[in-house]
């Protein structure tokens, strides 16, 4: 979330950590007399008591089955679960996986999850043997956590389960963080207590006791009913009284922007506006109640190379609602006019909608509000208030592309993916429109043009968007005006460019306009870059043409064993047959202009660069 596991939100957890005082260390082990635990015998994880007029979702089901179905098939609620056989998904199988000098086992005992941790430096010393006492998500990864010995203070296990992939993998090669940076960073004790939480369970609060204890309490885990609809015990005692009054929030009945800040609340970059808001916090959970002003207790953090582009614009996953408020349809002066979240999502679909329940799931759009769809249908996310371009013949004299082309789609222009975020870009939830100057430096984001012509130079580009935009051509470089820009960026980017880049290579609508097999050499290139994330998505993309499908090759891997795909990769490709392109560096014969590739590799930008997603 991305960086969430870590560290969604660097700067709270570090504004938690001075608050905090020294984080634990070498204090006395509490007994458990000490902790308040009246309300469950379990003391060595943070546990569920609803407070403050919160009541919990089982409470609702009686009377909204529909909507407690359709939550209930959401990510929102199993996001922080209880390591039940239901929730579990990791392979605990007597898996094992090794992390810097660690080795960790996996085994099942009865309906208990646990890990053996082996330090191999000293293989005669018996090996901890810990259980997993919480989950975190259920989509993308799987993240897990131990008992710290120290009341309810978790600590991070370092590795995570990868859903799609079936496997393990190191927490820290989730993040878009340099090769070199300090792996102790993502699996600091405390974190779930203080930082997570805010976001994963419903009505929070840390309770922290002393410099090295906590007494943490949720309403509920997971994004429960009460999380977006606010306490709803008045709600179910006037309902069941026959009391007329609702006493509930309703998102929908709120103002667009009021009801973007329900999600925003935890779908956005947000500082405590006061040290006063951090203690109110970490001692009764937050202030802020759905339908109230986000921002009496909160400020927006709206800047920082490590969640904005250097125009501005956001570039990190799970922060939604700052990229949609920095949009032009957001703030207006006729509220039926603003966009909000439930434009394009909805929580909780209709019977008539015949989508399963899983599909919506995925992104939670409403029924034609998905950007893969072909057809008129899904620019209803835009046309919905830009009714100009319903018609067809306007649509194509706006976008110059068929009808029915993936170059006509709204979404495709104004929203395209270069935000990034649990190990894959998305869509960008900034509505902007194509421009060169954002591709140059110092942005250097692709734009949407280019991210779907791959194979196109940037002076393509820059030449159409004057001829059918208007736009002013500015004076470009060689390179740009000769060679692919999606081969500038993968070979001579820097590792956020790099990534954002790989990802949009594996892109169907891309790799049908653009061809694929020119990508090989980029992609097998890709295999051996140093930072992860880049790694994975390149192998990602790779697998996606053909030919590739079966290259063997494993991110976290050894140097060797990334070689050795590299040059497998290459082979492959060698073999294969291809039309010459000077722009995608094919010569006559469709070999490869080896020297200018060469270059461009050799012209990498290797700044550190670090994504708090
Ligand atoms: C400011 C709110 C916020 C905080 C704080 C936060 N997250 Fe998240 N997290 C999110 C959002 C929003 C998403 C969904 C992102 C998406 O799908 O693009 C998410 C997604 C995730 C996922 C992926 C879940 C899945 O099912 O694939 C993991 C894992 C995760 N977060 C872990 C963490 C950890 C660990 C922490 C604490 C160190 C943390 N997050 C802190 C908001 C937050
Ligand atoms: C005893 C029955 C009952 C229970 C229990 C109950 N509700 Fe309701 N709720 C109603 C009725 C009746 C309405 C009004 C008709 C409707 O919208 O279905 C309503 C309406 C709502 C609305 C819409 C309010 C509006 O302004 O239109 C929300 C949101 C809501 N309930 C949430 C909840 C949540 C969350 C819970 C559980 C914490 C809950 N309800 C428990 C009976 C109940
Ligand atoms: C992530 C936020 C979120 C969660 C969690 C959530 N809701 Fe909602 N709920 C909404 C939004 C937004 C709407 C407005 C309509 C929509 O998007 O489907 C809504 C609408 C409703 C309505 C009014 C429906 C109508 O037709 O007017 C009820 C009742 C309701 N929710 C009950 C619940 C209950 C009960 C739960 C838990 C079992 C729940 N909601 C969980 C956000 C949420
Ligand atoms: C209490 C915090 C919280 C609130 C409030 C909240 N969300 Fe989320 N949302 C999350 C987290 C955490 C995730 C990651 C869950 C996962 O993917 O496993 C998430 C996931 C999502 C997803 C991606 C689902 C997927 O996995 O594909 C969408 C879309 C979304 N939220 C929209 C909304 C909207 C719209 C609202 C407001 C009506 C909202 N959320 C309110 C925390 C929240
Ligand atoms: C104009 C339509 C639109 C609006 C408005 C919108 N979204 Fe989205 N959202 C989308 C689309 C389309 C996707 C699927 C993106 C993709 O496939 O990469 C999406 C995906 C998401 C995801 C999942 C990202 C992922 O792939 O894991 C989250 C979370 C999310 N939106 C949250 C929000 C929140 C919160 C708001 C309000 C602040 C919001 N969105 C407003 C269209 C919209
Ligand atoms: C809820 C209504 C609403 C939705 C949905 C919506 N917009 Fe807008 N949009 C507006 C408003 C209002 C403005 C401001 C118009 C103005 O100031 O004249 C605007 C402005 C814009 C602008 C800038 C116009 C300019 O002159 O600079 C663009 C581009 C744009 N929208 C594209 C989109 C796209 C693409 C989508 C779908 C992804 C979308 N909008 C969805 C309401 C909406
Ligand atoms: C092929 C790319 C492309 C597609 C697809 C596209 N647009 Fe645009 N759009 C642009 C460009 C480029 C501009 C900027 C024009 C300028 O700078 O004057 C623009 C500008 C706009 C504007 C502001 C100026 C105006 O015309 O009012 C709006 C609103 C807009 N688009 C809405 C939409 C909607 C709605 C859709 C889908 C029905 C859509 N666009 C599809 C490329 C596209
Ligand atoms: C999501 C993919 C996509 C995006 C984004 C896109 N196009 Fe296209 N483009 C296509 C497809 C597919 C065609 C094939 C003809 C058609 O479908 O209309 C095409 C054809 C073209 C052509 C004519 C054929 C050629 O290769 O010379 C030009 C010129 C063009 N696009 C320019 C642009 C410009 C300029 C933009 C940005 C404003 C853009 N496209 C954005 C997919 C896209």
């Amino acid at each position: 979330m991305a960086g969430r596991i870590a560290i969604a939100v660097a700067c709270l957890l570090c504004l938690a950590l001075v608050a905090w005082g020294v984080w634990p260390t070498d204090r006395d082990e509490p007994s458990d007399a000490t902790t308040s635990v009246a309300a469950s015998p379990v003391s060595n994880r943070p546990i569920v008591v609803p407070a403050d007029g919160y009541v919990g979702s089982s409470s609702c089901r009686e009377c909204h089955e529909r909507e407690y179905d359709t939550w209930h098939a959401s990510y929102h609620r199993s996001m922080t679960q209880l390591p039940t056989p239901e929730a579990v998904v990791g392979d605990f199988e007597g898996t094992e996986i090794q992390i810097h000098d660690l080795k960790y086992a996996f085994y099942r005992d009865g309906d208990e999850f646990r890990v053996k941790i082996y330090d191999v430096n000293k293989p005669d010393e018996p090996p901890d043997d810990k259980p997993i006492v919480l989950t975190t998500g259920s989509h993308h990864f799987q993240a897990y956590w131990l008992p710290s010995g120290k009341t309810r203070v978790l600590d991070v296990f370092p590795a995570l389960y990868r859903i799609d992939d079936g496997r393990w993998m190191p927490l820290a090669a989730q993040f878009l963080h340099p090769p070199d940076f300090d792996h102790a960073f993502f699996a600091r004790s405390g974190a779930w207590n203080i930082t997570c939480n805010r976001c994963h369970a419903t009505h929070s609060r840390p309770r922290i006791q002393d410099g090295h204890h906590m007494d943490t309490q949720v309403s509920e885990f997971g994004i429960s009913c009460e999380a977006c609809h606010g306490p709803a015990g008045q709600h179910v005692q006037n309902m069941s009284a026959g009391v007329k009054e609702m006493a509930i929030v309703h998102p929908d009945k709120l103002s667009p922007i009021r009801s973007a800040q329900v999600c925003g609340s935890c779908h956005g970059t947000m500082d405590y506006k006061t040290q006063e808001d951090f203690e109110h916090w970490t001692e009764h959970g937050f202030a802020y109640r759905p339908g109230e002003d986000l921002f009496a207790h909160r400020s927006a953090v709206d800047s920082g190379e490590r969640q904005y582009w250097a125009d501005g614009m956001l570039r990190v996953s799970g922060r939604e609602y700052n990229g949609l408020a920095a949009s032009p349809c957001f703030d207006h002066a006729d509220a039926s006019q603003q966009m909000t979240c439930l434009s394009c999502h909805q929580m909780h679909p209709h019977g008539d909608d015949s989508r399963p329940l899983k599909e919506w799931a995925n992104d939670q759009l409403k029924l034609t509000m998905d950007s893969n769809r072909p057809g008129p249908h899904n620019d209803q996310a835009c046309t919905q208030c830009h009714q100009q371009y319903a018609d067809e013949a306007a649509l194509t004299a706006h976008t110059f592309h068929e009808a029915a082309s993936t170059g006509s789609r709204c979404y495709n222009c104004h929203m395209p993916h270069t935000t990034w975020g649990v190990m894959k870009a998305m869509r960008s939830h900034t509505i902007s429109s194509p421009h060169i100057e954002e591709s140059l430096a110092p942005v250097g984001r692709g734009n949407a043009c280019n991210l779907c012509h791959l194979d196109k130079t940037l002076g393509w580009a820059a030449d159409q968007l004057h001829e059918r935009y208007g736009h002013e051509r500015p004076e470009l470089q060689s390179d740009q005006e000769n060679i692919a820009a999606a081969l500038l960026w993968a070979l001579s980017g820097d590792a956020g460019q790099r990534a954002v880049i790989s990802w949009n290579m594996g892109w169907q609508p891309a790799r049908e306009i653009s061809g694929d097999a020119w990508m090989v050499p980029a992609l097998a290139q890709l295999l051996e870059d140093p930072y992860p994330v880049v790694r994975s998505t390149a192998y990602r993309s790779l697998g996606k043409i053909a030919g590739f499908a079966q290259l063997e090759y494993d991110f976290v891997g050894d140097l060797p064993q990334r070689a050795a795909a590299r040059q497998a990769a290459r082979a492959i490709w060698e073999s294969q047959q291809r039309e010459p392109n000077p722009t995608t560096l094919l010569e006559q014969d469709g070999s490869l202009d080896q020297k200018t590739f060469d270059r461009l590799v050799g012209r990498r930008n290797n700044r550190d660069v670090f994504l708090e997603e």
